[in-house]
């Protein structure tokens, strides 16, 4: 896999890997099938180190409800579903269904399509119909990025105290700080970075892994 960590070497992130949990056959396989059959998306999946990453929080947080929004083939939502316990639930959000039907045949081979509910559609019309009071104890936003604050405002209410959102891509690629680029995915994540920095409802942290990983708690 090349997916790399932004101002990492290759050399540097291969190390990482390496030095972090595994990539098992299932994973190799999905990144390797998502790359031969969507050669100019294949970017978008979260890197092996961020997989490594994910399973262990939700892990670590005890996490049995989880809502990620933006699925493509799956990659994400089964480091998720892996951290889970037997019981626990992930409600994916996607609009692709010829992507998520990948993620599904995944879902499948890992042993995790029982506790994954796949849910088509836009990602803030699935959010805007489940109940509003808190029923996520993890949730994760990876989809289009100029929807990263209107998926944060539906998200925080439904987060229980102490309940955890992560999000993808929010250093754009370096772009963040390149005050020259305006474009429409850059400025949608300023503007997610800059409204997470103001809530009070949550404390936050800019991980550089990835392309930038934010987590924040909910108090
Ligand atoms: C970066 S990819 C997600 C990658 C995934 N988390 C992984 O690790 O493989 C973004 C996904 O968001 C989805 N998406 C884009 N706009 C959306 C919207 N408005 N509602 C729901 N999903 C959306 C795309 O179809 C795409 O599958």
């Amino acid at each position: 896999m090349t997916r790399s960590s932004e101002g990492l070497t290759p050399e540097l992130h291969a190390y990482i890997v390496d030095h972090s949990e595994p990539v098992d056959e299932v994973l190799a396989d999905l990144a390797e099938e998502t790359a031969r059959l969507f050669p100019d998306y294949r970017g978008m999946q979260i890197g092996p180190e961020q997989g490594a990453f994910t399973t262990l929080l939700t892990r670590v947080c005890g996490a049995r409800d989880v809502v990620e929004v933006g699925t493509f083939t799956g990659y994400s939502s089964i480091c998720f579903a892996r951290g889970l316990p037997a019981d626990g639930r992930l409600l994916a959000l996607d609009v692709s269904d010829e992507w998520t039907s990948v993620a599904r045949r995944y879902w499948e081979r890992a042993g995790v399509a029982g506790k994954i509910t796949l849910r088509l559609g836009p990602a803030l019309e699935s959010l805007r119909a489940l109940p509003p009071e808190p029923q996520f104890d993890l949730a994760f936003v990876d989809a289009d990025k100029e929807g990263y604050v209107g998926y944060w405002e539906e998200l925080v209410p439904r987060i229980r105290r102490g309940g955890l959102i992560l999000a993808d891509n929010t250093l754009s690629h370096g772009r963040v700080v390149d005050t020259a680029d305006t474009s429409p995915v850059v400025r949608g994540i300023r503007d997610f970075n800059d409204r997470l920095v103001a809530d009070e409802r949550v404390e936050q942290v800019l991980l550089p892994v990835g392309d930038g990983l934010t987590l924040a708690r909910r108090h």
